[in-house]
């Protein structure tokens, strides 16, 4: 079981030295002026009327309501509003899973949603693998079955490879889940990143048993509301979920929920706004990479926020990214940042950000920097090597 959260802990570690940070996967955000310059007169009513008293404890009916509109069939009941998609997915995971259970996680995944189920009961890994084009074997998943399993924890669109469930392998996800009573849980905080011709739809509308984690954080760029929710048919594990969330905390911050409805009437204009970013980004990464073949091999981004190109230099994709950080202050996140003990992750791999603004200054620094690195690869000294810890 890894008990620490890696990704965080690096970044951590680097922050003195951060110029540039590609290490986001999250759209540029928005400040409060230019937000509350979108609210539609309901909700500009609410926010100058707003009282400071303690909100509702599972989220106000009509943020819920406006949520539930992603749903198809869900109404404002079938939502449960926490702090950040992480908080619900942990209560979730408390709520659903014991000793006696077992849980199957598909990896790559965010490590404190891992730690969140492995701390709880037996789990088993199923990964995703760069030679199936990331794609998940159904096969691998039915084998991992057993009969105290549970609950099976996906995060699709995927990070940190971009890779999507198409709807016919969601049908047979669900058939499989199904057949043996499973839970199934998606985390979807990269649905509005992702591109909408390739992600399947919302589990929660679409499985009885399945519950839809997602929030205002990664599309709309709105990480610091601290909006998340849960969407699922079945109110009674809603309540549950709700009732260890209440060891938590007894409610949202009334602000945020204001703003994030705001955020969620206005999607359309800001996935517009993202979107203009994200592709003049993409384009930008593309051209670097072709510039430099000898180092990467050619990434197609399939992912607004971010893009995984595979690292070929010799000394690896994680001392590259140290060096890279130390040497030039540009933030890139090594694959290796999600291994798990559960099963492989590929180490070969940068995870890149796109989605926060232009980044044709950071592109210009990593260049700058294999243009410096080249003639001096093979004479590096001991008092050369990366101060920032592996890892
Ligand atoms: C896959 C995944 N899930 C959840 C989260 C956390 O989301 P939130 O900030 O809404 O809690 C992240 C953050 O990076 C993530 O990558």
């Amino acid at each position: 079981m890894i008990d620490r959260f890696a990704l965080g802990s690096f970044i951590a570690r680097a922050a003195p030295r951060i110029r540039h940070d590609l290490s986001a996967s999250e759209s540029a955000s928005i400040g409060l002026a230019d937000l509350l310059a979108l609210a539609e007169p309901e909700d500009m009513a609410r926010w100058q009327g707003l009282g400071l008293g303690y909100a509702a404890p599972n989220g106000a009916p009509w943020l819920r309501e406006t949520i539930a509109t992603g749903y198809p069939g869900l109404a404002g009941d079938n939502v449960l509003c926490c702090a950040g998609a992480q908080e619900g997915l942990t209560c979730l995971a408390q709520a659903l899973l014991g000793p006696g259970d077992h849980a199957i996680i598909v990896v790559p995944i965010y490590q404190p949603s891992e730690i969140a189920v492995t701390r709880l009961c037996r789990t088993t890994g199923v990964a995703l693998r760069e030679y199936d084009g990331w794609q998940l074997d159904l096969d691998e998943i039915a084998a991992a079955i057993r009969p105290e399993t549970r609950m099976i924890l996906t995060n699709f669109p995927n990070s940190p490879t971009g890779a999507t469930l198409d709807a016919g392998a969601l049908s047979a996800l669900i058939a499989l889940c199904r057949r043996h009573g499973i839970w199934l849980v998606n985390d979807e905080v990269y649905r509005l990143t992702a591109d909408p011709a390739c992600a399947a739809p919302p589990i929660a509308g679409t499985y009885e048993r399945g519950v839809s984690i997602n929030a205002v954080s990664k599309g709309l760029g709105l990480p610091g509301l601290r909006v998340g929710w849960l969407a699922c048919r079945d109110r009674a594990l809603l309540a549950e979920v709700l009732r260890v969330k209440s060891t938590a905390s007894s409610c949202l911050a009334g602000p945020s929920e204001v703003l994030a409805r705001i955020a969620l009437d206005a999607a359309p204009r800001l996935l517009a706004r993202n979107e203009i970013i994200a592709r003049a980004n993409q384009a930008r990464l593309l051209d670097f990479l072709a510039r430099h073949p000898d180092r990467f091999a050619p990434a197609d981004p399939i992912n607004a926020a971010f893009a995984l190109p595979r690292y070929l230099g010799p000394e690896g994709a994680q001392a590259f990214a140290l060096r890279l950080v130390e040497k030039a202050g540009v933030l890139v996140l090594p694959s290796s940042l999600w291994a798990t003990p559960l099963a492989e992750v590929s180490p070969d791999y940068l995870r890149v950000g796109l989605g926060r603004g232009d980044i044709t200054n950071a592109l210009a620094a990593i260049e700058a920097h294999l243009d410096s690195a080249t003639p001096r690869r093979h004479q590096r000294g001991a008092q050369d090597s990366p101060r920032i810890a592996a890892p």
